[in-house]
């Protein structure tokens, strides 16, 4: 078992847990099922992975058998941009609630800060980034202090434990700190050699939120969509210095690049498909970097970043880390 991140909310997290986004739907629910047998607490989902259902019956069916309470889990999942309007955020958190069996989300985060033009789940679900399901891009006039309201009335309502925010810069997150009456438990960003962000991971840590790094792997993550960039990347598996560490410490490189961010306090979600992998990545908080690993893995920052809309469509609209 993971062992757990403190959040200024008063819950325990765990600090590894398993990231969602990209197992299909034919197979998410053994997916969760085996995760959960593995002894994964910690799943990381969202609307946009088009996959909730089918985690939730993977949950369901090891509650069910006794392997794991609802209470022992943490679950978390996102809200999705064309949901940003105050008076959505309820009724779409209520309907991935119903999708994934479970009463509260431990964590529910704001996916992107971007509030898009809503469109009904009846018409689109997941609705993605384009009004028209194709090309066009409609913004909310909603702003995130509206959405962060709605987020708040969510925790009153007891539909989420801890709320937080994903893919926010530091000037976003400082004019959160603003108008927060509950401040964000957690921060979900890019964050593996390639991408360090130095500045907004001490930013979120002095303020006490705790930093989730997602796509731990860099490039890797990446291969499956076909995305340019990722496969003209050095495969940081395959780094010589990752490599030369990992073989030092008898270990693999895909745990020392977990264990590089869980050393410094964040937190990671790897996805796997493979079973045989599952227990690699959760059994990488058991050893220690020296500190000689972390300063030289400091410099291999390239300042890369991968998940961003202008690197999957050929639309020039969405710059969202501009
Ligand atoms: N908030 C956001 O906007 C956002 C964006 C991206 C991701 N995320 C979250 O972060 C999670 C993880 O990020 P990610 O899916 O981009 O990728 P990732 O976990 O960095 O990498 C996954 C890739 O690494 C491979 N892999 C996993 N463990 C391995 C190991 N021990 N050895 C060798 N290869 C290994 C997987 O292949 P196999 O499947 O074949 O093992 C897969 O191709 C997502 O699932 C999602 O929950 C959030």
């Amino acid at each position: 078992m993971a062992p757990t991140l403190k959040l200024n909310s008063g819950y325990e997290m765990p600090q590894v847990g398993f990231g969602l986004w990209k197992v299909d739907q034919a197979t998410a629910a053994d997916t969760v099922y085996n995760a959960i047998k593995a002894g994964y607490r910690l799943f990381d989902g969202a609307c946009d992975y088009g996959n909730e259902k089918e985690c939730g019956e993977g949950v369901a069916r090891a509650i069910k058998e006794g392997l794991v309470k609802r209470e022992e889990l943490f679950i978390v999942s996102k809200l999705w941009q064309t949901f940003h309007d105050e008076d959505k955020v309820e009724p779409i958190t209520r309907k991935q609630l119903a999708d994934w069996q479970i009463d509260y989300f431990d964590l529910f985060l704001i996916h992107f800060p971007a509030a898009l033009e809503y469109v009904d789940p009846k018409v689109r679900y997941p609705p993605g980034w384009f009004y028209d399901g194709e090309s066009e891009v409609r913004w909310s006039k909603t702003t995130l202090q509206q959405t962060w309201g709605a987020m708040e009335k969510l925790v009153e309502k007891k539909l989420a434990r801890s709320i937080g925010i994903s893919n926010y810069q530091a000037q976003s997150v400082y004019d959160a700190l603003i108008y927060a009456k509950i401040r964000p438990a957690t921060l979900q960003i890019e964050h593996h050699p390639y991408l360090q962000q130095p500045d907004l991971v001490n930013l979120a840590q002095k303020e006490g939120i705790v930093v989730t790094a997602y796509s731990s792997f860099g490039p890797t993550g990446f291969m499956e969509l076909d995305m340019p960039r990722a496969k003209s990347a050095a495969p940081l598996m395959e780094h010589a210095l990752i490599k030369e560490i990992a073989a030092k410490h008898k270990k693999t490189p895909a745990q020392v690049l977990l264990r590089w961010a869980t050393q410094r306090g964040l937190a990671v979600i790897p996805k796997t498909s493979r079973p045989e992998v599952l227990a690699q990545n959760l059994d990488s908080t058991t050893f220690d970097l020296e500190s000689s690993d972390l300063e030289k893995i400091a410099e291999m920052d390239l300042n890369i970043r991968f998940n961003k809309p202008t690197n999957y469509f050929s639309a020039d609209k969405l710059f969202l880390f501009g």
